[in-house]
């Protein structure tokens, strides 16, 4: 198959596009860099180093006797998209192209109106340059489970049953997001949904948990690492304790840390990612998968953070500071997943396992986390309007940055 990867430079898209290669599939990529320099603007870098993107295809090459046809440009562009769909003709789109966190989206009305506009904006220039240019390509839609927030019920994927004063019906589940990002996924769903329908396209919307990992099979060499953000901002909740971890800082649970989430490995969502563009839907099918393999507490997680850290000879303690989120802190949790299971999906990382990787891969790169240790503790907060004071007050003046300058 051909498949079109969005965001083939990001965290996510780089270990994907190695795996469909791996799996002799061709794949065309589409990235603007934009996610190097906004994690720059909040003051951090990736704590693995990344080589450019031209580098990486160099090293790919030279290494696995691979190409990655690239295609440098912004999904907002409408003609840009048209124009790659128009020569390339992918059997497949995974679309992965988007500002994909929750503090950024919160820091002010700006970054709240560029990640709603940006994200919106691609997906419908992806889905009108499919209705013209690409109409039989199959659209793998990169959502969140953060779409349906913590309902007191079973979550189910995508759709449920009811019945209604004598009515009943199949319909969308509810969704609560619970910031401008998780809200611009929910927009993003219906517009999938939607033109699914009208135009007769195939879609996959994959409601994805938090990834964790650095490592899948095809990251076998340093320079084809992937990025690894552990700042506030950027970090997810486990990225940023393996790093407080290593540098000596407390864990910060935000709150009570009984907030649960649905996490996977990054192998196991590359994995399912393929299993989504190996198995396409339908024509005119809008499907629907939640993508993750447990749910955990926030608390538990450092605990188990902690537990791994001493392998290592490190003692972190964990912090409660207030929570910055406006977020149940504690509340049942029960995703349902059996879509991919029953496409083949088989759990292939267990959490402890991964976290030792992690600590191995990171203790290397100690210095790059030193580097910028300022930037892990929490500052964006929910409540407020403008945050972006917070943001920049923390970053020292000037920090001269070791090791080689990549992002
Ligand atoms: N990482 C996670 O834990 C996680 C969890 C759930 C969902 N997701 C979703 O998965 C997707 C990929 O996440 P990731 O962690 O790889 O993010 P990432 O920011 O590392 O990668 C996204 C890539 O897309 C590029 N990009 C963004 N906007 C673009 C545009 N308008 N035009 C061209 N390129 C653009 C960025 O430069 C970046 O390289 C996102 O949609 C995210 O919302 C991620």
């Amino acid at each position: 198959m051909k498949v079109l990867v969005t965001g083939i430079d990001g965290y996510s898209g780089w270990p994907l596009a190695l795996h469909l290669l791996a799996r002799g599939h061709a794949v065309v990529g589409i990235d603007n860099f934009v996610t190097r320099r906004r994690v720059r603007e909040v003051g951090s870098w990736s704590a693995t180093p990344i080589p450019s993107f031209a580098r990486r295809q160099a090293v790919l090459r030279d290494l696995k006797g691979q190409t990655i046809s690239f295609y440098r440009g912004d999904l907002g562009r409408y003609e840009f998209v048209r124009d790659v769909l128009a020569r390339e003709h992918p059997d497949a789109i995974v679309h992965l192209a988007e500002q994909r966190s929750a503090p950024y989206s919160m820091i002010d009305v700006r970054h709240a109106v560029a990640t709603q506009t940006e994200n919106v904006r691609s997906t419908l220039h992806l889905l009108y340059a499919m209705r013209d240019h690409a109409p039989d390509a199959h659209l793998v839609k990169m959502g969140t489970m953060g779409e349906y927030g913590t309902p007191k019920v079973p979550i189910p994927e995508g759709f449920f049953e009811i019945d209604y004063r004598g009515g009943h019906d199949v319909l969308p589940f509810p969704r609560q997001a619970g910031s401008w990002y998780h809200w611009s996924k929910v927009f993003d769903s219906g517009d999938v949904m939607f033109a699914s329908r009208i135009w007769d396209l195939r879609a996959t919307d994959v409601m994805q948990g938090v990834i964790y990992g650095i490592r899948t099979p095809e990251i076998d060499d340093p320079r084809l690492l992937t990025r690894f953000d552990f700042d506030e901002t950027w970090g997810t909740v486990l990225n940023r304790f393996l790093a407080q971890a290593i540098l000596g800082l407390p864990l910060t649970v935000y709150g009570r840390g009984g907030q649960t989430r649905g996490f996977l490995a990054l192998e196991d969502s590359v994995q399912s990612l393929t299993l989504a563009v190996e198995h396409p839907a339908e024509k005119g099918e809008y499907r629907v998968f939640n993508q993750f393999d447990a749910a955990y507490s926030v608390q538990s997680l450092a605990e188990t953070t902690v537990r791994i850290a001493a392998e290592f000879g490190l003692a972190p303690t964990i912090a409660h500071p207030p929570n910055p989120r406006i977020e149940a802190e504690e509340h049942g949790y029960e995703p349902i997943h059996e879509h991919l299971p029953r496409l083949g999906y088989r759990r292939t990382r267990e959490l402890d396992e991964v976290l030792r990787e992690i600590f191995r891969d990171l203790r290397r790169y100690r210095r790059r986390l030193e580097a910028k240790r300022h930037v892990v503790a929490p500052t964006v907060d929910w409540r407020r309007g403008d945050n972006r004071g917070e943001i920049g007050a923390r970053a020292p003046a000037s920090s001269p940055p070791p090791g080689p300058p990549s992002s």
